[in-house]
């Protein structure tokens, strides 16, 4: 089959990676790719948001199957516009994916159905925005409603940090419409897991649990990332954590959009905070993270392909998904120097063949064939191991041998992770 897969991340490098072993597949589009993707798949220079021409490529082309990957076309619809053009697609369609696009209408669907999350509030009006502040306990979250490429999130130590987060959101408008509608949110606190799942909205099967790294800086100080890399399995997520994650948490959420009407098919996240009460929800995300899925699917061992077809045809419970359940696998991100910030782009990066997987987020081919960065996330360089310690050394000792100057990476992934399972010994 040929198969469009959508974004031009090191997420879409890792699904793309993963799809290629498939012998399902025969030829893959990335649209747009990128500089390292094109090694893997052909990349056409169509944006992930130019919705028409998207849907128009694939009228046009032999396409059999499409994957939507990233957050804005799925919140977009651009899944709806595939369907209704007879191609079958990986991805929720535009009411489902609303699960990620709109913070208040999850929040509205956690309280409706009792799935456990912070307290929190919605305002549409900065005034009673601004008098619910003056009432909170600090510290205290601010959220934009909508997408804001991970930095719609203000942790407030203060009230009057409180005040100027609505403020930047409801009047300065820093994250456009997203800010118009604000929840400002109970600070929780506790060890943070993601949990990617497959659900065609009638089963749902967690992947293997994992961990981002979101601060730019070693020991979780600097601003808050896209995510600076990702450890798998999460050592927090205990076989009694999971219990409860999937009786309070992950059928209950797939049971309350199919009871909306929003049924969901696809990739959907849970991002969960491990409280003295129990797992909560901090947010949903209707696609594979990134970087988690950069750990998550190197340690599938089944065919990421075939279970995609189960999920769009609705019949995942015949799929067959198994993880490397006891290894292990580690990604840290070299970034631009100035990512989350302003950065540069085009500076040089060199990178042995013979490497473990180096996952390309950001970067150009040049005429030459050479790499330059073209993005704030440039690599995310993955290895698999037989356990933590031994995937986290495996990793940076690629990085080691990777040339760019102008980038810079966290020293500390994974930990905090090894701090735990020291813990439990
Ligand atoms: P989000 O985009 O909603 O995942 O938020 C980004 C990050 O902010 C999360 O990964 C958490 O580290 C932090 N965060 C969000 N909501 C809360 C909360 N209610 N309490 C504490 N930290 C939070
Ligand atoms: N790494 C966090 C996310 O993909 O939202």
């Amino acid at each position: 089959m040929n198969v469009m897969v959508i974004g031009g991340g090191g997420r879409e490098h890792a699904i793309i990676k993963k799809i290629k072993q498939s012998p399902k597949v025969d030829h893959i589009y990335a649209l747009p790719g990128n500089g390292g993707i094109a090694r893997d798949a052909e990349c056409v220079p169509i944006g992930a948001e130019d919705l028409p021409a998207i849907v128009d490529f694939a009228k046009t082309h032999p396409v059999d199957f499409a994957v939507v990957a990233p957050d804005d076309p799925l919140v977009m619809g651009l899944v709806d516009l595939l369907q209704a053009e007879g191609i079958p697609c990986f991805g929720p369609n535009k009411r489902a994916a609303i699960i990620e696009g709109s913070k208040a209408f999850s929040k509205d669907l956690m309280k409706k159905y009792g799935i456990p999350t912070a307290e929190y509030e919605t305002f549409t009006d900065m005034d009673q925005a601004m008098a619910y502040v003056e009432t909170c306990a600090v510290p205290v979250v601010v959220k934009a409603d909508g997408l804001a490429k991970g930095k719609g999130v203000l942790i407030c130590e203060t009230r009057e940090a409180a005040i100027e987060a609505v403020k930047t959101m409801m009047e300065d408008k820093a994250f456009g419409e997203s800010g118009a509608t604000v929840v400002i949110e109970e600070f929780l606190e506790g060890p943070e897991v993601s949990v990617l799942s497959f659900t065609d909205g009638k089963t749902l099967i967690p992947m293997i649990s994992s961990m981002d790294h979101k601060r730019a800086l070693d020991g979780d100080k600097g601003l808050n990332t896209g995510g600076m890399g990702t450890i798998a399995p999460n050592p927090y997520y205990t076989p009694e954590v999971a219990e409860a994650c999937e009786e309070e948490i992950f059928l209950p959420t797939m049971l309350a959009m199919n009871r909306e009407g929003r049924s969901f098919s696809g990739c959907l996240y849970f991002g969960l905070m491990v409280t003295k009460d129990g797992p909560k929800v901090i947010e949903y995300n209707c696609r594979f993270g990134d970087p988690e899925a950069q750990v998550v699917l190197p340690l599938l061992e089944s065919d990421l392909f075939d279970i995609m077809l189960h999920v769009a045809d609705g019949t995942l419970a015949d799929a067959d998904v198994r993880f490397a359940e006891d290894e292990a696998a580690c990604c840290v991100v070299m970034a631009t120097k100035g990512y989350p910030g302003s950065y540069g782009k085009g500076y040089p990066l060199s990178i042995p063949d013979d490497l473990g997987t180096v996952y390309v987020a950001g970067a150009k081919k040049l005429e030459d064939g050479s790499l330059v960065s073209n993005g704030g996330r440039v690599l995310g360089v993955t290895e698999r191991g037989k356990d933590l310690p031994e995937a986290i050394q495996k990793a940076y000792a690629d990085i080691s041998e990777i040339s760019f100057p102008d980038g810079f990476y966290r020293k500390d992934i994974g930990q905090r992770a090894l701090a735990a399972l020291k813990e439990e010994e």
